[in-house]
């Protein structure tokens, strides 16, 4: 064992936490100061973005430097752009990193109480409507990830899938993408399936999805008549008793032998530690009973609702926190 490790240890987290404060710091002064929206209006080099902004030109260098180095901005020959990353962020619903939940923390230490209520029917839609493209946009590599365990479009084909709270449907969709002959129901609220709609759309998948508009907790769900059911991200917000019920449901939907697919932020990578702690506080933020169930509580309802032994697959990709549990009828 080295002697230096827990100093190293120690410095490794101080240069995490300087570095995190320090590109937060200068993304929202970029924002606040009109940097980046220069950028994105063609400003390409300091000289320009400084001018546009009213700003020195030397210190705008190396705050443009930083952006780079964030990937917030990236420097071709003599010009520098906005990333992908910086063209999300400005024009999705995360423009303040989430700063509008964040200020709310004093506030929730103090009384306990939530700033919204999205797990409440009343309020789920209108936010979810907000959220849904933006999860497609971070959940898509997890999405490819879980097809690709699956073996969708190779050992699996031909499925027609149920996604229950779908979203964007970017789960189904997925799978969808990777086999001409799958296709998927979308349940959720019928403003939310839009997004749905507009996902299948770009992927020229519009052929392949049906919109199935309602509450996931009482909309009647045809018998015996999907291969597959995904439920991703839905269970944190559901209460236990709820998501037990949903299980049911959901088995009854299935063909003999149907598999479930349960999705959600589960421990064990290591990666997405702090990222996963950081959710669980979130979700404080924005719900009033949600929470982040272990594997092995959801494995439990999976088998009182009638299925068998849970696969579990962690999904290797960013953000290193998503997990999936599948499970076939027996
Ligand atoms: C966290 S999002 C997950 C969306 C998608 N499955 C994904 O992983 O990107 C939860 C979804 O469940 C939907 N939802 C929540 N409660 C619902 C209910 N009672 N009936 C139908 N949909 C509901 C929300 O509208 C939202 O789209």
């Amino acid at each position: 064992m080295n002697d230096n490790a827990p100093l190293i240890e120690a410095l490794e987290a101080y240069f995490q936490l300087m570095n995190a404060n320090g590109a937060a710091r200068v993304y929202h002064d970029a924002l606040r100061l009109g940097i980046l929206d220069a950028m994105r209006d063609g400003a390409t080099t300091p000289a320009q973005v400084a001018a546009a902004c009213r700003l020195q030109e030397r210190p705008t260098a190396l705050l443009l430097d930083v952006l780079c180095a964030m990937g917030l901005a990236r420097r071709d020959a003599d010009s520098i752009g906005l990333s992908l990353l910086a063209m999300m962020l400005l024009s999705g619903s995360y423009r303040e990193l989430g700063n509008e939940y964040w200020d709310h923390l004093p506030a929730l230490l103090a009384t306990g109480r939530p700033l919204v209520q999205m797990d409440r029917v009343e309020e789920s839609e209108s936010h979810y409507q907000g959220q849904a493209a933006a999860l497609a946009w971070m959940l898509s590599p997890s999405a490819e990830a879980a097809a690709a365990a699956l073996g969708v479009g190779t050992s699996l084909s031909d499925l027609a899938i149920l996604d229950v709270g779908a979203g964007s449907a970017i789960w189904s969709l997925s799978m969808c993408r990777r086999d001409a002959g799958t296709t998927t129901t979308a349940l959720d609220w019928p403003a939310v399936l839009e997004i749905a709609r507009q996902t299948a759309d770009g992927l020229g998948l519009a052929d392949r999805l049906t919109l199935l508009p309602g509450d996931f907790h009482d909309m009647p769900l045809p018998a015996a008549r999907f291969d597959l059911a995904i439920v991703a991200n839905v269970s944190h917000l559901q209460t236990p008793a709820d998501n037990q019920e949903l299980f049911v449901r959901v088995r009854a939907a299935l063909k003999p032998g149907g598999r479930i697919a349960v999705i959600d932020v589960m421990p064990g990578q290591q990666r997405g530690d702090l990222n996963r702690a950081l959710y669980g506080l979130g979700l404080a933020l924005r719900t009033e009973q949600g929470q982040v169930y272990a594997p092995q509580q959801l494995e439990a309802w999976l088998s009182s609702a009638g299925f068998g032994p849970a696969q579990r697959h962690d999904l290797a990709v960013p953000p290193y926190v998503v997990g999936m549990l599948v499970a076939a009828g027996v």
